[in-house]
């Protein structure tokens, strides 16, 4: 299977489903879990027996310093992708030379709307009536990546931003799988722009 290692921060509720996934005839596998700060997601990921690392920003003198650290650690599991999911720091340019075309995301907004880490807050100061999750290829800016996935979600009249994020996480965790299982087994082609998964042929 391919070997995936996936950056976190937060609840690691993604984390949690694509642990869950990857199994059995599941064609990737989760080698390691990489976070920026102590979160929740290390415990998900220690009670699979998935090793876990931490490379925080503020243990290095700057910024150049903690990207040669975070793809150091990442590459000591000779990944094939690499999935943030929820991990809320800008990869460097290091990380990006290295692992570059092979890195995606998962966002909580249609893209290019709502980039950033306040992508549902804004999809509701905005007003708009959809929003949705997005997955894609990361490149050097912020989510601004090729997209290979996206699926829309209703806002409610009487959403905040909680009720909202589940119902749009609850999107993210099946679309990730799903981008995750497609790319793992069929590739990835991209022209810089535009990226597509070559279709399934059975
Ligand atoms: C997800 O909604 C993910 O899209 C978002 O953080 C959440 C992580 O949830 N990522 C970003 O906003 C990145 N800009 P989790 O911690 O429950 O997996």
């Amino acid at each position: 299977p391919v070997r995936v290692v996936v950056l976190a921060s937060g609840t690691g509720s993604l984390l949690q489903s694509l642990i869950a996934a990857a199994v059995g005839d599941y064609p990737a596998r989760i080698v390691a879990v990489g976070v920026d700060r102590d979160c929740a997601a290390v415990a998900h990921a220690e009670s699979a027996d998935i090793p876990a690392f931490r490379v925080a920003l503020r243990e290095y003198p700057d910024r150049d310093a903690w990207d040669r650290a975070l793809t150091a650690a990442v590459d000591a599991h000779q990944p094939d992708l690499i999935v943030s999911a929820g991990f809320m720091k800008i990869l460097g340019p290091e990380f990006m030379g290295r692992f570059g075309g092979r890195i995606i995301n998962t966002h909580p907004a249609l893209l290019p709307s709502f980039p950033g880490a306040h992508a549902v807050p804004d999809a509701l100061a905005y007003g708009v009536k959809v929003t949705g999750s997005t997955v894609h290829l990361v490149d050097s800016g912020v989510d601004t990546g090729p997209v290979l996935a996206q699926e829309p979600v209703v806002v409610l009249e009487d959403d905040d931003e909680s009720s909202l994020h589940e119902r749009i996480k609850t999107v993210e965790r099946r679309l990730l799988v799903d981008v995750i299982a497609a790319v793992a087994t069929r590739g990835v082609v991209s022209d810089g722009r535009k990226a597509v998964i070559p279709s399934d042929r059975t």
